[in-house]
């Protein structure tokens, strides 16, 4: 998931200080390189159900650090392994800048709030996309680490909405699928008319 002006904090706001990313040359190049790593609308992995993990062995975790990486350089704050090409139930995200990056491997919602949120999202596959999302406020969530071990997440607010995103990620579900009929029109259109933009400018 990408964040959207809507979510990043107002500058001075005390709550996550450093959570504006600093638009510098370099920064924005390694996030240009990262997202060339993403796949984007139209790559038919982002419509395929994952696989479940089943071994948590050095290969799994090379994967891990892989997203993680990208992730932080694509300046987002979740990732699902489809959008890298892999075909696992594998996601990573982080909402507070500078905490360490959450892995999740196989997760399970194993209960959802009944008050639901509508918020903009956006999304590393989607990148000219912001759309709004209604989601439940909180979830519980069941998973494994990169290690193996059963994590369990209570989480609410941007936290949750994240997890939710990038678990639709691996039932091949995108924020296009989330949103109004309206909107979704709006969004296929303005990715069009940046496609013919580009195509006339090349
Ligand atoms: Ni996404």
């Amino acid at each position: 998931m990408a964040v959207t002006d809507e979510q990043e904090p107002e500058p001075g706001s005390e709550e996550e200080p450093q959570a504006t990313p600093p638009l510098d040359p370099e920064v924005l190049a390694r996030r240009r390189a990262a997202l060339a790593y993403v796949r984007q609308l139209g790559d038919p992995i982002l419509r395929t159900k994952a696989r479940p993990v089943e071994r948590f062995d050095d290969k799994l975790r090379e994967e891990v650090r892989s997203m993680q990486g990208l992730m932080h350089d694509a300046l987002g704050i979740g990732l699902a392994a489809p959008q890298v090409g892999i075909s696992h139930r594998l996601l990573v995200y982080r909402v507070e800048p500078g905490s360490p990056i959450v892995a999740l491997a196989n997760p399970e919602i194993e209960w959802s709030s009944r008050d639901e949120e509508i918020a903009e999202e956006g999304c590393l596959s989607l990148p000219l996309v912001n759309v709004e999302v209604e989601r439940p406020i909180g979830v519980l969530v069941r998973a494994r680490d990169e290690r193996g071990e059963e994590v369990v997440i209570e989480a609410s607010g941007l936290e949750a909405r994240v997890i939710q995103h990038e678990i639709d990620h691996l039932d091949g579900v995108l924020i296009l699928d989330r949103t109004t009929r309206e909107q979704r029109k709006a969004a296929i259109r303005a990715m069009r008319e940046a496609e013919q933009a580009a195509a006339a400018a090349s």
